[in-house]
């Protein structure tokens, strides 16, 4: 494992100055975050007018890659997925020896590892984060990232990174981060997709969403519970027997009549419905049960 240089392993930086590449909403919150925390913020970005926008609230103007490669030891790179970093920092490679690139982009776990790879392979340090965020707003209570790559360089910039959102430093594998990301947004997406389902479903019977609100967020305080559950459970192959995939089953035709009924499309609950079946199906030919975490491909912890 590469050393920071200038850095032992429980030294925190004293820079207080970053370059920033990459001005999507997430990058222009990072260098507001940055800039109101006193850390003087270099930025570079393809489309200028989101460079314009950011040397207006106080953040200095480079003009290449390499200008923003040369200005700071620690650049944050915020893009819309890895590929583009290999766009943008192949600009500039010879510039990349002695630096440290945080890339805090969303992306798979071996597009991660692959990137951290050519990174370090033109000389110059690499840690990966997933921004764990409600949305763009980094500074919400909730908000925090996920960070993983060596230890001694996470440790080495943790300080000149703070201002972005509390820290989770996961571990020495590159992908890390990305997987606990991704891991998180796995169950976000269809989350998110179902309460839609959910309002429409009573809207459209004529009733009020305002009067749902607080039994959703209550119904929610049990979900920790079920998380527990399903850990344990996942141990010894997951939660689920023959009597319970057929309840599951019938559940899922009470909710998918609920929202056919009020003109709603339910094809996220007929997904559900196909794995439940699936699983009392396998159950039924194995004689043994297969819960759905099986059948998706989870192995036994
Ligand atoms: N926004 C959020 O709420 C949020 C939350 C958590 C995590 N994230 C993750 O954070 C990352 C950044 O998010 P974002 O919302 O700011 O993403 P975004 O809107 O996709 O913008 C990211 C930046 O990527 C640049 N870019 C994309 N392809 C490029 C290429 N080939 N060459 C040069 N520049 C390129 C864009 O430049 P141009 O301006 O020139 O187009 C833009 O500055 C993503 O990986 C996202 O998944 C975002």
């Amino acid at each position: 494992m590469n050393k920071t240089k200038g850095h032992t392993m429980s030294e925190q930086t004293t820079a207080h100055s970053v370059s920033v590449i990459g001005l999507g909403p997430m990058g222009q919150a990072m260098v507001r975050a940055f800039l109101k925390a006193g850390v003087e913020v270099t930025v570079w970005n393809r489309s200028t007018d989101k460079v314009d926008a950011m040397v207006e609230l106080g953040a200095k103007r480079a003009a290449t890659v390499a200008e923003a490669l040369d200005a700071n030891e620690v650049t944050v790179v915020s893009l819309t997925h890895y590929a583009a970093m290999y766009d943008v920092l192949g600009q500039a490679l010879d510039h990349l020896p002695g630096k440290v690139i945080a890339n805090l982009s969303s992306d798979s776990p071996e597009k991660a590892r692959e990137g951290a790879a050519w990174v370090r392979s033109h000389g110059a340090e690499f840690i990966s984060g997933g921004v764990m965020s409600a949305g763009d707003v980094i500074d919400h209570p909730a908000s925090y990232i996920f960070y993983s790559g060596p230890k001694d360089v996470f440790d080495a910039h943790a300080a000149l990174l703070r201002p972005l959102s509390p820290q989770e430093y996961l571990g020495l594998d590159d992908g890390l981060a990305q997987i606990f990301y991704q891991a998180l947004l796995i169950t976000f997406h269809p989350w998110l997709i179902a309460f839609d389902q959910a309002l429409a479903t009573i809207a459209n019977a004529g009733h009020s969403i305002e009067q749902f609100l607080p039994f959703a967020q209550r119904s929610s305080a049990a979900y920790p519970h079920f998380m527990e559950l399903a850990v344990e459970t996942v141990k010894t192959g997951g939660w689920g027997d023959l009597a319970s995939f057929k309840m599951m089953d019938a559940g899922a035709q009470h909710i998918i009549d609920a929202s056919t009924e009020s003109g709603v499309d339910p094809v996220l609950s007929k997904a559900a419905q196909t794995l439940w079946r699936k699983a009392a199906e396998a159950t039924e030919q194995t004689g043994q049960p297969v819960p759905i975490y099986k059948l998706l491909g989870g192995r036994t912890a």
